[in-house]
Order: structure tokens, then sequence, then C-alpha cells
């Protein structure tokens, strides 16, 4: 499992290999400098010899001087190889790639369950931390013995430090259930960024075999999503969620208007299969795969949708499961054995 999960980073491991090499080429160029030095010390000695002795000098020079300049030249591939192994090195820190943090990966847990909340969702919050969510040390013990970790997952606001950010760190003070991605600047407008950010963080901060995104306004049966997700711990890329499809948005008045909505296809298109952005899980791999790509993969409107493109396009297993559908415009509605309501 662990083996054929590690398997499926390939950024990641190409990463780790980066830092193999580099390594190699340093202790390389190193024995190239004291070769250098040797040859320095040799060519010194030759001229003095030669000075003495001009003989020497058509006997010694070619095949010394061609082995030298062997040696030069491998030594210059060698820190050209240097050179783009560290250029290759930062590219990837800049896209997110953290540098397996062991501690990290010592701790192992089952899923981290993000609830994406807005600076308007205070009552949303207390409402659920009323119903489902475990409050204080019963959120620590859920995470030390089941390996369920829950936080809401909010942005900073525009106008950073203000009264918004202040309510939030306050909130935070008392509740301790934050997940604050300092990087994201909160808005309505941008929940594809916000769910990038969001998987590269978690993959980054858990090592978890799932990460689940939810909204403030569904509830979830906590022991029912561990139950469903460890059923699929035997799989290697899940993608689990409410699975739909829907006509694509081309009218550029409604609300979910997607721009790009050519791209799906002629007019009247149905998107692909893709997961309800209600409530969603990853495998921790392709959490990853957001973390290690987020540069790259395209920011369509609808969040849910650019989600399930960025799947469609890997060898997943898509996962349809009922119980996390919640239907729409309905109050504190139980489905299917009470997965999932909305309020
Ligand atoms: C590694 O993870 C542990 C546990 O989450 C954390 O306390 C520590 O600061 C991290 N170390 C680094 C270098 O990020
Ligand atoms: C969305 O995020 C991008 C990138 O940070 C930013 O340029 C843009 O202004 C944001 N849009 C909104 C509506 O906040």
């Amino acid at each position: 499992m662990r083996s054929g999960r590690a398997a499926m980073l390939p950024k990641s491991s190409v990463k780790n290999d980066s830092m193999t090499s580099i390594v190699m080429l340093m202790v390389s160029l190193f024995a190239c400098s004291y070769i250098a030095g040797r040859l320095w010390q040799d060519a010194e000695i030759r001229s003095q010899l030669i000075a003495i002795d001009p003989r020497i000098s058509r006997q010694a020079r070619d095949p010394i001087s061609v082995d030298e300049s062997l040696r030069l030249i491998q030594c210059k591939e060698q820190q050209k190889k240097l050179a783009d192994t560290e250029l290759e090195l930062a590219a990837a820190k800049s896209q997110g790639y953290k540098p397996i943090n062991k501690t990290l990966f010592q701790d192992h847990k089952l899923v981290v369950i993000g609830i994406f909340t807005s600076f308007s969702g205070q009552s949303r919050r207390a409402s659920s931390r009323k119903s489902w969510i475990p409050n204080g040390p019963a959120l620590k013990e859920l995470e030390s013995n089941k390996g369920i970790i829950i936080r809401y997952v909010i942005g900073r606001s525009s106008n950073r430090g203000d009264i918004l950010d202040r309510q939030i760190d306050q909130e935070n003070k008392e509740t301790d259930d934050f997940l604050i991605l300092e990087n994201y600047v909160e808005s309505d407008d941008n929940l594809t960024l916000k769910s990038k950010t969001f998987f590269s963080k978690v993959v980054n901060t858990w090592n978890a075999d799932f990460y689940v995104k939810m909204d403030d306004n569904v509830g979830l049966s906590i022991d029912m999503v561990g139950s469903m997700l460890s059923s699929h711990l035997d799989k290697p890329r899940v993608y689990v969620g409410c699975m739909k499809s829907g006509t694509v948005v081309n009218d550029p008045n409604a609300q979910w208007y997607e721009p790009d909505w050519w791209k799906f296809g002629d007019e009247k298109s149905e998107y692909h299969r893709h997961a309800a952005g209600q409530v969603y899980g990853l495998s921790r791999s392709l959490a990853q795969y957001i973390s290690i790509n987020s540069a790259y993969l395209k920011e369509y409107k609808n969040e849910d949708v650019a989600v399930g493109a960025w799947m469609l396009s890997l060898d997943t297993v898509h996962i349809d499961d009922r119980h996390l559908c919640c239907a729409p415009n309905t109050v504190r509605i139980m489905l299917s054995g009470g997965v999932c309501w909305l309020q």
C-alpha cells in the first residue's frame, strides 16, 4: 500500500532524486576540483622539467593533455548538471513542493476534513459545532483515537488584519478548529483557487490517507465517513463523492457562468462526471498531485467541475457514494442513513 502510494507521486520522487543527485554532484565536483588541483600541480612540475629539458615536452605533453581536457570537460558537465538540478529544485519549491517532513510522516491519520467557511458563516459554524462537530478536548480525542481531523477552512481578508480577520482569530482562540490559509484571499469568486490552496496546505501539514473538502452548510456522520473511507483504503487513487454531471453553464448572466464553456463541447453540453462540491474526498496521492501541479491546473469557474476535470485526466477510481448526496435547498434533512444534511 505505502509503496504503491509512493509510486504514484512521480514529481515527489523526482525531487527526492534531485536531492540525491545534488549531493552526488557536489561530491563529484569536489573530486573534480581535487583532480584539477592535482593536474595543475603536475603541469607546474612539467613546465619546470621542460625548462630543464625541452624533449620532455614532446614526450609527455600529448597523452596528458588529452586526459586533462577530458577530465575538465567532465567537470564542466557536472557543474552544468548541478546548476540545472538546482534550478529544477527551486522551480519545484516555487510550485509548492516541500521536502518530506519525517516527523509528520510518523504521525499517520485517516482523514483531514476541511469545512470551507466564509466570514459570514459564523451562525452556520455555531450550528454545526452544536450538531456534529466535537468541541475542545473531544475534537483532539477524535484526532488521536480515530485519526479524524476536522477544521474550518478560511482565507484572509482582502484588507488583511481588519475586523474580519480579527474576528476569525478570536473565534479560533476559543474553538481551536480553524485552518487559516494565510496566502489565500477569501472570496466566493475564487473557490477553485481555495481548493488548490487547501489541498496543498493539508497534504503538507498532515499525513492522512484521505482529504475531504466540504461546505459549511452540510453535516456529516463522522462514524459513517470514517468507515466509508476505511473501506476504500485498499484502492490506490480514490475520488469519492456524490457524482453528478449537469449542463455546462454558458449563460454569462448566470452565477456559475463558465467563460471556458466551449471547451466542454457544443452548446448544451454536459460537464464530465464530477463529485458535487458540498462534500467529496481524495486519496493522499491525488491531493499531493494537486499540491505539486497547482500552478498548472486550470481554475474553472465551478470548483467541483475543476476538481473533476483534474481527476478526469488521472487514473483514479471514481466512487459514486449516494450517502454523500444532499438534496438542494432543503433544511436539515437526513438522507440515507444520516450521512449528510443541509442546515
Ligand atoms: C514537521 O512536522 C511536525 C509535526 O507536524 C512539526 O511539529 C514540525 O515543526 C515540522 N518540521 C518542519 C521542519 O516543518
Ligand atoms: C482570485 O485570485 C487571484 C489570484 O490571487 C486574484 O488575482 C484575483 O483578484 C482573485 N479574485 C477575487 C474575486 O478575489
